[in-house]
């Protein structure tokens, strides 16, 4: 495809430009292990994937930036400009959040510590074009998270105020950018059956590589707090994430829409949950 009919693309799907907003929510620290409905399994499943973000963030940064010469349309050079200050805004506050997590559960450090020197490791092993392609990946994974977050108030519902301002912020900058990294990629790989291929390779790989990450540090977590046979925690956790809002099983479909060869970010339009922002900053930003 042409870079006129990616421009074209864009313009016609993608008219969201992200803002960066500098807010810090001052997360109270006591609460840490217990902000979400009083349940250590709630609290540390969102917990455990903040440990992810800080070096996450900085890692999709880096990539974006690995091509930000490349991009030549002005619209999008600015949106790359937005994209990195959000990241890096979002980056600051799951610091904070880590910061107390780590100091009431020291189990956690580890965690962060082997997934920024993987991340790290990626930076200097991985081709720029594996590292863009793994951020679209994962771009594309929270992009799903935050349409879920956003659209089913329950997910959310019975969380600290300020533990949840803070997510559904993420969230929202989160939906205004999804296209960003995208964009990017398309203006440097077109998209022909090579930038198919090692996109949905992409995809695959970061999947099955958070995953693999992810869910045994839950459980590492859990079980540092003594946590991991409590049953009613399970209970909660499965009605919560599984049977009431189905959040996990959700997942799957909006993932799968990324092997469509004319996939877009912006196919999905919830352009809607936007209007949330005014709610959001006004009610826990500090
Ligand atoms: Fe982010
Ligand atoms: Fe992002």
């Amino acid at each position: 495809m042409s870079m006129h009919t990616i421009s074209a693309r864009r313009t016609s799907s993608n008219q969201v430009m992200p803002i960066r907003r500098d807010l810090k929510f001052q997360l109270p620290a006591d609460k840490v292990t217990t902000w979400h409905r009083g349940s250590e399994h709630l609290s540390h499943f969102v917990n455990t994937f903040s440990l992810f973000l800080p070096s996450g963030e900085r890692f999709f940064i880096d990539a974006v930036r690995a091509y930000r010469y490349r991009v030549e349309d002005p619209v999008l050079k600015e949106e790359v400009m937005a994209f990195i200050a959000q990241e890096a805004m979002h980056g600051r506050e799951h610091r904070a959040l880590n910061d107390v997590f780590i100091a009431a559960v020291p189990e956690a450090e580890g965690i962060e510590r082997f997934v920024t020197r993987l991340l790290a490791w990626l930076k200097h092993n991985a081709p720029r074009s594996y590292r863009l392609s793994g951020t679209i990946a994962l771009e594309h994974f929270t992009a799903i998270l935050a349409d879920q977050v956003l659209s089913d108030p329950r997910v959310l519902e019975g969380a600290d105020p300020r533990y949840a301002a803070m997510l559904r912020w993420h969230a929202l900058e989160e939906t205004e950018h999804k296209a960003v990294a995208f964009d990017v990629w398309e203006t440097v790989m077109g998209r022909g059956s090579r930038a198919y291929v090692l996109r949905c390779g992409g995809l695959l790989v970061a999947t099955v590589v958070f995953w693999g990450i992810a869910i045994p540090s839950f459980l590492r977590v859990l079980r540092a707090r003594g946590k991991l046979g409590d049953r009613a925690g399970w209970r909660l956790f499965k009605r919560h994430f599984v049977t009431e809002t189905r959040f996990l099983p959700n997942l799957v479909k909006p993932w799968a829409t990324y092997f469509r060869p004319d996939f877009h970010p912006w196919d999905h339009d919830n352009r809607h949950v936007l209007s949330q922002l005014d709610t959001v900053l006004g009610e826990g930003a500090y």
